[in-house]
């Protein structure tokens, strides 16, 4: 399963490339407005520090406005993959990039048959909320567990992006059920490499190796 990170904070975003375990980046209007950072400007900055697709939202409604935002975003870098809203008019703008080689995100999808959809227009990601779903009332891993299915039966090559994501549990479900991708904030990626034994190990076999005197180095 491929990790991307969902900031446009640019501290994390290099902290976990440094790891070199970071497939990707998204970002989404309400991140860019808490960064405080022009949009174009952080956009391009991340895009130099991660290999993989950095997701970029367009902002408008309708299909023609929507070709002229993502006509600006592809500019910025080989890597963006533009962000469309699982819409109508998100759907058109979906089918003339991605027949055009752009990489697509389809957000906001919320339901299996909309999942259905997003394939169906060619994207190359699909978006479902499982935070967002879990709020409502619902289990987000189930509307995973149905695109798997359907994605599945018809050997689909849209990659399931699991968003919205809020805990490690999130995380492990996903990876269960074989979604593609998952896009977690810092922190959660960060809790996945925590537990309190290897935090005791460490140590235990610290205390014992400084009893020896010995240095490996
Ligand atoms: C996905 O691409 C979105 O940016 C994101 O995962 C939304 O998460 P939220 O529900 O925590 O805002």
């Amino acid at each position: 399963m491929k990790f991307f990170v969902d900031t446009a904070e640019i501290e994390p975003i290099k902290e976990l490339a440094a790891t070199g375990l970071l497939d990707g980046v998204t970002t989404n209007p309400s991140l860019i407005h808490k960064s405080g950072r022009d949009f174009m400007e952080v956009t391009k900055e991340i895009c130099g520090i991660v290999d993989g697709p950095v997701s970029a939202e367009v902002v408008a409604l309708d299909h023609e406005t929507m070709m002229k935002e993502a006509e600006v975003l592809r500019k910025i870098a080989d890597n963006v993959c533009i962000k469309v809203p699982l819409t109508v008019d998100g759907l058109k703008t979906c089918k003339a990039l991605t027949g055009d080689g752009t990489m697509v995100n389809v957000t906001l999808c919320f339901s299996a048959n909309q999942a259905l959809l997003a394939a169906k227009a060619g994207a190359t990601f699909v978006s479902p909320f499982v935070g967002r779903h879990d709020d409502n009332g619902f289990d987000g891993m189930d509307l995973i567990e149905d695109i798997r299915l359907i994605y599945d039966n018809y050997n689909f090559g849209t990659e399931i992006l699991v968003a919205s994501v809020r805990h490690v549990t999130h995380v492990l479900e996903s990876a269960k059920i074989g979604a593609d991708v998952m896009t977690a904030p810092p922190k959660v990626i960060m809790d996945l490499f925590k537990h309190v034994l290897t935090e005791k190990g460490i140590e235990g076999f610290l205390k014992d190796w400084a009893a020896t005197g010995q240095s490996i180095i």
